[in-house]
């Protein structure tokens, strides 16, 4: 049972202030839980809560969220038992009683409910992902890596946030790494000699400096060939537009391009980069309200890519249930923080897997050296992971975590690779 719940403040990959929970049980083992933070965050996600206190961290330390697991909710938890996750979730749920978990902090619930789920794994003496999938997670996740940042993470130096590669031809978690590193470095090359790198964004894809939103593109089919592939056959372009980040409610607007755009005028312009790149998969390529958007191109380009809702549905049940209602993607992107549960985070996942949709399990711009979402990954059996870029330890300790789950898995573990899309593509 749980004996104590202590919480402190750590800092993570940007250096901004976020907080650790330590779970100690009756028996003296502990459990750990690193929270991490976004920068383009959605409107609809839980609410990561901060001092704002103008005197101390700039306004980021997280003193009150760290004071609420120490008092209120240590004081509803300790004597539990640490394999009831579902019910101290609910415990934690109950207790902030807002609907955003705006009273307790998302965050606070967060690192406790994260915390719990590692003092329960280490308590079975057993991996992560063995014990939040109850053994029978085994699927190798195919991985979805950032090669050049933008929009919010890179100061936005481009407006689309995230330019990514997924290695579609690979036939092995090794393979799709080897492509990724090819890529990656290729595209480092070439923006270097073309004079457009000016150095790594937030998630370790390169800072670019272009004069375009078209001009990556280029970039991208040329460092995809520089390293021996095919667009489209061994690698394919992801991308996340981020749009409600470039949406004032009426329209869109491009400022590298220097143009504005009716809503009408984006769709055409998301639908016609779709058909003109190797592009398999779009995330949030309109605003959270732009619905009407949404649905048209499940309509019409749901058959032909991946499209992702992040910010869209932001790890919501209801919100999830709403786009399935209304058919309005065919996958949902999967952040533990944008909800602020272990349980609620699962059952996003499950909801969207019975839909028949995809979920990619997503980390943060803002990231922890914890890897508990390459865990989440396996033992869901989502199948995706997307954690930023090829650099970065706090990107790399992920990447290398599946490396390691799939050593222990042995004989079971399961690759199925570009497979995972014929659910969802034609
Ligand atoms: P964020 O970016 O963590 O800054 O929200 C990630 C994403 O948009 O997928
Ligand atoms: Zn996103």
């Amino acid at each position: 049972n749980i004996k104590q719940i202590d919480a402190y403040q750590i800092y993570d990959s940007r250096g901004y202030p976020t907080l650790e929970v330590e779970v100690t049980l009756e028996n003296g083992i502990k459990g750990y839980g690193l929270v991490p933070s976004g920068a383009s965050t959605g409107q609809f996600e839980a609410l990561e809560l901060r001092d704002h206190d103008k005197n101390k961290f700039r306004g980021k330390s997280v003193f009150k969220a760290i004071s609420h697991v120490k008092a209120e909710i240590a004081s509803v938890l300790v004597g539990d038992s640490v394999f009831d996750q579902r019910g101290i979730d609910q415990k934690m749920i109950t207790l902030d009683g807002t609907e955003n978990k705006s009273r307790l902090g998302a965050n606070a619930i967060l690192g406790v409910s994260m915390a719990v789920a590692n003092a329960g794994a280490n308590a079975k003496g057993v991996p992560l992902y063995e014990y939040l999938g109850d053994g029978k997670g085994n699927l190798i996740p195919l991985n979805e890596i950032q090669i050049l940042g933008g929009g919010a993470h890179a100061d936005w130096a481009n407006d689309i946030q995230d330019f990514l590669v997924i290695a579609i031809g690979a036939k092995s978690y090794e393979e799709s790494l080897e492509i990724t590193h090819n890529v990656y470095h290729a595209a480092g090359e070439v923006m270097k000699a073309r004079g457009k790198r000016l150095g790594i964004a937030d998630e370790g894809g390169w800072w670019p400096d272009y004069r375009t939103n078209e001009e990556p593109f280029e970039v991208f089919l040329e460092a995809i060939q520089m390293a021996g592939y095919v667009p489209g056959e061994d690698v394919a372009i992801s991308l996340d537009i981020a749009a409600s980040d470039l949406y004032d409610g009426t329209h869109y607007s491009l400022p590298l391009d220097k143009k504005i755009y009716t809503p009408d005028e984006f769709y055409d312009l998301m639908k016609s980069w779709c058909e003109k790149y190797p592009i398999i998969s779009i995330e949030d390529p309109f605003a959270d309200t732009d619905i009407a958007n949404w649905k048209r191109f499940k309509t019409e380009m749901g058959t032909k890519v991946q499209i992702i809702g992040d910010d869209l549905f932001t790890t919501n049940i209801t919100r999830i249930e709403y786009g399935i209602e209304h058919d309005l993607a065919n996958s949902v992107l999967i952040k533990l923080n944008q909800i602020g549960t272990v349980t609620e985070t699962i059952e996003a996942v499950r909801l969207t897997q019975r839909a028949g949709w995809l979920p990619v399990i997503s980390a943060r711009s803002g990231e922890t050296e914890d890897a508990f979402i390459a865990h989440l990954a396996v033992a869901t059996n989502s199948g995706q992971l997307k954690v930023g870029s090829f650099a970065r330890s706090e990107r790399m300790v992920k990447w290398n975590e599946v490396i390691r789950i799939q050593r222990h898995l042995g004989e079971s573990a399961n690759f199925i690779g570009s497979d995972i899309y014929h659910t969802i593509l034609e």
